[in-house]
């Protein structure tokens, strides 16, 4: 039998099967099975077994994948008993979240890579239509931003509903158009923040639907992205526009931004906790090492990590009046050499479902 390179998903949750499958076949082709059948003469590349209500059948289904020498992640509420058996199998909790169980599956999938090339939005040159929706779509969002970041600034009251309403513009506009086309439409801004912020949010709209979250998730998502800096409405104008590196002194007051930006979020009524967490904790790293409470590893929610690695990318590919940007490859080259700081699991999964639809010539 020989060995292809699609992903099969052998699950009794057909609802969760499906989600898996809708990311999964933004890489590569994949198939879903239900315990009861047999394997596929076409054996897959990497299996996902998704077995809890049956023991097992879910035993029988790692050993029967392991022989055939497919890499394979489990999905179990037994994952000690299992594990001791089948040691090349990676094993999460069934009710692991959605996005730590993609970005393990694509870090499988990478590592039997079998020479094919990925086909996730094959970076192609935009129409003129597409580009000119883009910009059209960016002027909109960013006379949102712009007004969402003033009423911070002045200590006027901000609402849920404005800022869901620029949230669904971003949304549409990278579902519409493409990452790379809307990162080339707000590339042009010249408030630095807003820009910023609207780039931000756009990776993570981008990297929501690459990971096949539904809806409410993806606007989630992209909403915390879009107010992450918030805070920084209130840092004084001569240290967030100084053209030069800052000095320790004015670092500090930089670093004030998640906290006031939470703060300011939670004296607004309808702003959900998790919005919040993103906005405090999105310069938190996983050793410890960030800011503002050096929170560390599994107290940082999922929901975080994603925002800041869009976060950190983005910073690094935007110019700054002290250097030119980075390329993307390059950029995320970086950001691989700061794991275990990151999450290396999502930024690999970055990088395939995001980044692979930038060449670094178009927004560089
Ligand atoms: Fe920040
Ligand atoms: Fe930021």
């Amino acid at each position: 039998m020989t060995q292809t390179n699609t992903v099969l998903i052998v699950s009794d949750r057909p609802q969760l099967a499906a989600l898996l499958a809708r990311a999964v076949e933004n890489v590569v082709a994949c198939r879903c099975i239900e315990p009861g059948a047999s394997l596929p003469a076409a054996l897959p590349a990497v299996a996902v077994v998704d077995v809890s209500r049956n023991a097992t059948l879910a035993r029988a289904w790692v050993a029967r994948l392991h022989a055939s020498r497919i890499a394979t992640l489990q999905l179990t509420n037994q994952a000690a008993a299992i594990g001791r058996t089948v040691s090349a199998t990676r094993t999460l909790r069934a009710d692991a979240p959605r996005t730590v169980v993609l970005a393990t599956l694509f870090n499988l999938i990478d590592s039997r890579r079998t020479g094919e090339r990925p086909v996730p939005g094959e970076p192609s040159v935009p129409s003129a239509a597409t580009a000119a929706r883009a910009e059209s779509l960016a002027r909109v969002a960013d006379a949102m931003v712009t007004r969402v970041f003033e009423a911070a600034g002045a200590g006027r009251a901000l609402t849920p509903a404005e800022t869901d309403a620029g949230t669904e513009v971003i949304l549409e506009a990278v579902s519409e158009c493409g990452i790379r086309t809307w990162l080339e439409a707000i590339e042009r801004h010249d408030q630095q923040l807003y820009q910023h912020s609207l780039s931000v949010a756009g990776y993570a709209a981008a990297f929501g639907t690459g990971l096949g979250l539904p809806r409410a998730d993806r606007m989630r998502l992209a909403r915390a992205a879009l107010l992450h800096d918030l805070g920084k409405a209130r840092i004084p104008l001569e240290i967030l526009n100084k053209p030069g590196r800052l000095t320790p002194a004015e670092m500090a007051v930089m670093q004030t931004h998640p906290a006031i930006g939470a703060d300011l979020l939670r004296d607004q009524e309808g702003f959900d906790a998790q919005t919040l967490q993103v906005v405090r904790h999105h310069h938190e790293m996983l050793d410890g090492s960030g800011y503002p409470d050096g929170l560390a590893g599994a107290a940082i929610p999922d929901l975080v990590r994603l925002v800041t690695i869009c976060d950190i990318h983005s910073a690094l590919t935007e110019r700054r009046p002290y250097r030119d940007p980075l390329p993307h490859r390059e950029a995320h080259a970086l950001m691989l050499d700061m794991v275990p700081r990151l999450d290396a699991d999502l930024l690999r999964a970055f990088e395939r479902l995001v980044l692979q639809a930038i060449p670094d010539a178009a927004v560089a």
